[in-house]
């Protein structure tokens, strides 16, 4: 199995997972004790309310992590990104890859839209592009525009989950992509992440795993929702922003939902664009998580998450040696 990782970023991860960008979740703190803790933490550029705002957060971001360098020399500290949204109602676009320029995030994910734009100013100071899809012609578009990886968002993700088994989905992306692929969707344990490393993965993308821990921006009830949910309470609807998603049932029936009538709305809001008011009105009473949601059993710092999948991680590695030693095939 090829690793495709960069050295100078897998030299510096604790395990190969990315915590996903999550619109209204992710907070620069999550993101800075995300890649102290050796993962690569990211966050939606349009969480930041203001150009002005996102200017502070990603020079404190970069600031920390290079206090945090300096202070333990041999620590694992990760590579952090930010999430850019690429689609013509995205207003911040333009002024917005300007701060990508000037703060240098090493990791870039574009979601929607052509990625030939961010590739080249990306590149530009060594940093790497991955493009999210949901489909082999999305992937392979992608592929001709010079990213560095492709993240293949399966059925039961979080947020805008896409529709393919994961086992499907990798083994055709990988009969035409050599570079960095990335796994996403329901992947909450340790023990998934080595499953995914075993379909041809070099990194597992978490969103859901990490929604309730401290440093994230959802709120008490959010959090507490998910902690009491499982994957029953999971529904795929298109009825908050006209695209579909998957978000939690119970928050729907508070939100006023009819779970039996659920509608399309006439206008669709997509992603999280043009800040989003609408969006962010929906998401905000409204709440998403993928169909990995039963592995989130208590609020905790993100820290203390990762080391949980370290250990999954390793016992996973170790049970998969003892089976295979004992096997007679
Ligand atoms: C609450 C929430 C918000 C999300 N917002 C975004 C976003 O702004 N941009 C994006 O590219 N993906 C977004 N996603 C998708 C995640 O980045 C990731 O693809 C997904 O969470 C992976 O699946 P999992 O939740 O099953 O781990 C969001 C997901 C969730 C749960």
């Amino acid at each position: 199995m090829s690793n495709q990782i960069p050295v100078n970023i897998s030299e510096q991860l604790e395990l190969p997972v990315i915590s996903a960008p999550m619109f209204l979740v992710s907070s620069p703190q999550m993101v800075v004790e995300g890649c102290k803790a050796g993962i690569v933490g990211t966050f939606p550029l349009l969480n930041a309310r203001t150009g002005e705002i996102l200017e502070q957060w990603m020079g404190e971001i970069n600031e920390e992590l290079e206090k945090a360098r300096k202070e333990e020399p041999n620590r694992k500290i990760a590579p952090w990104g930010v999430n850019l949204i690429i689609h013509r109602s995205n207003k911040r676009f333009e002024s917005d890859l300007e701060l990508v320029r000037k703060y240098q995030p090493p990791v870039v994910i574009t979601s929607l839209g052509n990625p030939s734009e961010v590739v080249k100013v990306v590149h530009e100071y060594g940093g790497l592009v991955f493009s999210d899809v949901i489909s082999t012609k999305h992937a392979k578009k992608a592929a001709t525009c010079g990213v560095d990886g492709l993240i293949l968002v399966c059925n039961g993700a979080g947020g805008h989950g896409g529709t393919i088994n994961p086992v499907a989905f990798i083994a055709e992306v990988k009969q035409f992509w050599n570079g960095i692929t990335i796994l996403a969707g329901c992947l909450s344990s340790g023990r998934d992440v080595l499953a995914a490393q075993v379909l041809g993965a070099d990194f597992a993308y978490m969103g859901t795993r990490f929604i309730a821990t401290t440093e994230a921006m959802a709120s008490e009830e959010y959090k507490s929702m998910l902690v009491e949910s499982d994957v029953d309470d999971i529904i795929y609807t298109d009825a908050i922003s006209g695209v579909n998603a998957n978000f939690l049932a119970p928050s729907l029936q508070k939100a006023g939902f009819d779970l039996a009538n659920l509608q399309k709305p006439d206008e669709i809001n997509v992603a999280h664009a043009d800040h989003h008011e609408n969006e962010a009105k929906a998401w905000k009473d409204v709440w998403s998580a993928g169909q990995g949601v039963g592995a989130v059993k208590k609020v905790q710092p993100i820290s203390e998450v990762v080391r949980e999948l370290k250990e999954e991680y390793q016992q996973a590695v170790q049970l998969v040696s003892n089976n295979s030693s004992t096997s007679k095939v």
